[in-house]
C-alpha cells in the first residue's frame, strides 16, 4: 500500500485555507499552521473566518476523518512533511506597489530551522519573479546542511468559486529550478502525487522552471485585468457611437482565440488579487528594465474608470448629488463573497459622499467589512427594498442574483426619483424603462445619454 503524503500548509487564510482543506480531501495528511490567535481558535472550532460557499462543510468533514489539523506549531507540523507550502499574505507595498515578501522570508527562516529529512518548500502565495531562488539562499545561509528543494505552484482560486476551482483546475504548474545539480525529480514526484486525483480529469500539468511559474501567475491575472479593462473601453465607447457592448462582447468571444469569459463591462475590477498583481507585474516589468506598457495602463484606465463611474452618477443625477438619497445596492468587488479589498464601492461611494449625497446601501455579505472601509455617514439597511426608501437613484455596484430578480415596481414604490444607474448590465432595459424607470447602465444602446 502506499505511504500517505503529509504536507504543511503555513498559513491558514484564504488560499492557505482553501488548499489545504482540498488536498486533505485529496486524501493527504494537512497541517495547518495559523500564527493569528484568534483566526486560530476560530479554526479549532469549525468556525470558518472567510466567506466561501461550502468550505465550513469541506472543512468539518476533513476535519473529523482525521485528515485536517490546525495548530501553530510549526516544528511539529514540518516534521515528517513531504512537502511545506508556504501561503502566507503578500500584501502590495506601500508606494513601489511591489508584493511584500517579508512575512514569505520569515516563514522560511523558521521552516529551515525546524526542518528534518528532505523537504520541498513550494510557494502558493502569489510572489514576485526571483523569490523561489531567494528562498533558496535563505535556506542553505540558515541550514546548511539540510536536503531541499524549493517548487512554486501558483493557486488561481476565485473568491466565492474556490472549492471548485481548486477539484477542477484548467492546469496545475509546478516550477523548480532546472539549473539544480542532480534535479528536481524528487520534489516533482511528491508533487505530482499530491494532485494525483486530478489525473482522472485529465488536467494538464505544467512542469517548468521556478520563475516561469512565479511568472505565470502574474501574467495570467494581469491578462484577465487586460481582457476585462479592455471591455470597459469599449463599453464606453459603445456608448457614444450608439453600439451595444453585450453582443460586441458576445461575438469577439464566440472566436475560440479570444473566448467568452472576462468581457463583463464593469465599474472596474478589483478584489485581492488583479489590483494587486497588475500592480506587482508593472513594478517586475520596471525593475527588469522591461515595462509591461499594456499593463500599466491597464492599472491607470482601471484607477480612473471607478472615478469617472461617481461622475457618471453625479452627471445623471444632473450634475450635483448635493442632498440627494443614492441607494447603493451590493459593495463587495464581486458577488459570492464578503471581500472588500479595492471594491469599486470604496472610490465611488467615497467620491459622492464627499459631493454630499446621503447614501443607503445594502449587500447581501459584505457590510461588516464596509462599515471599516467606506465613509462613516452611509446608513447601511437589510434588504434591496429598503435601499429604494426616499432614493432619488438607485445604483447597482455588484451583480449579486438576488438583485437580480429584483421587481423594478417594489424599488418604484419605495423611491422619491425615478433614476437607477446599472453599473453591472443586470437588469433588461426595456423591461426597467417600461416601469417608468430613467435608467443607464454600461455599453448598451441609449444608456450614455446624459440628462
Ligand atoms: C481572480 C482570478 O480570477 C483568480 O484566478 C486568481 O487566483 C485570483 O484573482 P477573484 O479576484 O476571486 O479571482 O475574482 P474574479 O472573479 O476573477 O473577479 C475579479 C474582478 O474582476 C472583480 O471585481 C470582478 O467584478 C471583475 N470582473 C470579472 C469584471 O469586471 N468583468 C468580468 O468579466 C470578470
Amino acid at each position: 500500500m502506499e505511504v500517505q503524503l503529509r504536507i504543511a500548509m503555513i498559513g491558514g487564510g484564504y488560499v492557505g485555507l482553501v488548499s489545504g482543506t482540498c488536498f486533505a480531501e485529496f486524501g493527504t495528511d494537512v497541517a495547518i499552521v495559523e500564527t493569528n490567535p484568534d483566526r486560530l481558535s476560530a479554526l479549532r472550532e469549525g468556525r470558518i473566518p472567510i466567506y466561501e460557499p461550502g468550505l465550513d462543510r469541506l472543512v468539518a468533514e476533513n476535519v473529523t476523518a482525521g485528515r485536517l489539523t490546525f495548530g501553530d506549531d510549526m516544528a511539529a507540523a514540518i516534521r515528517g512533511a513531504d512537502a511545506v507550502f508556504l501561503a502566507v499574505g503578500t500584501p502590495s507595498r506601500r508606494g513601489d506597489g511591489q508584493a511584500d515578501t517579508s512575512y514569505v522570508y520569515a516563514a522560511v527562516e523558521q521552516i529551515a530551522r525546524v526542518a528534518e529529512g528532505y523537504t520541498v518548500i513550494v510557494t502558493k502565495s502569489t510572489v514576485p519573479v526571483g523569490t523561489g531562488r531567494e528562498i533558496a539562499r535563505i535556506v542553505r545561509a540558515t541550514r546548511p546542511d539540510l536536503d531541499f528543494d524549493v517548487a512554486s505552484n501558483p493557486e488561481f482560486l476565485r473568491e466565492g468559486n474556490a472549492i471548485a476551482d481548486f477539484m477542477r483546475p484548467d492546469r496545475v504548474i509546478i516550477g523548480t529550478d532546472q539549473s539544480k545539480p542532480g534535479g528536481t525529480q524528487r520534489a516533482q514526484d511528491i508533487l505530482r502525487k499530491l494532485y494525483r486525483p486530478l489525473y482522472l480529469l485529465e488536467t494538464p500539468m505544467v512542469f517548468t522552471g521556478l520563475e516561469t511559474a512565479e511568472l505565470i501567475k502574474y501574467s495570467a491575472n494581469s491578462f484577465l485585468a487586460m481582457k476585462i479593462t479592455f471591455i470597459n473601453e469599449i463599453a464606453d465607447l459603445c456608448e457614444k457611437v450608439g453600439a451595444d457592448v453585450i453582443d460586441v462582447a458576445r461575438s469577439i468571444g464566440l472566436d475560440g482565440r479570444i473566448g467568452k469569459k472576462f468581457l463583463h463591462p464593469s465599474p472596474g475590477f478589483g478584489g485581492s488579487c488583479f489590483p494587486k498583481d497588475t500592480r506587482a507585474l508593472t513594478a517586475i516589468g520596471r525593475n527588469a528594465g522591461s515595462p509591461v506598457r499594456l499593463i500599466e495602463t491597464t492599472v491607470a484606465v482601471n484607477e480612473a474608470r471607478m472615478q469617472a463611474m461617481a461622475q457618471r452618477i453625479i452627471a445623471f443625477a444632473g450634475g450635483d448629488v448635493s442632498g440627494l438619497t443614492i441607494g447603493v445596492l451590493g459593495l463587495t468587488f464581486k458577488p459570492e463573497t464578503d471581500d472588500m479589498r479595492e471594491a469599486a464601492s470604496i472610490t465611488i461611494l467615497d467620491q459622492l459622499d464627499r459631493a454630499g449625497a446621503h447614501i443607503r446601501a445594502f449587500d447581501p455579505a459584505g457590510m461588516q467589512t464596509a462599515r471599516t472601509v467606506l465613509p462613516q455617514s452611509v446608513i447601511y439597511c437589510s434588504d434591496a427594498v429598503e435601499v429604494a426608501e426616499g432614493a432619488d437613484i438607485v445604483v447597482v455596484l455588484t451583480e449579486w442574483n438576488e438583485f437580480r430578480s429584483l421587481s423594478p415596481y417594489k424599488l418604484k414604490n419605495r423611491m422619491k426619483g425615478r433614476k437607477i444607474a446599472d453599473l453591472r448590465n443586470i437588469w433588461d432595459p426595456q423591461a426597467i424603462r417600461e416601469a417608468g424607470f430613467d435608467y443607464i447602465s454600461l455599453g448598451r444602446p441609449d444608456t450614455g445619454r446624459q440628462p
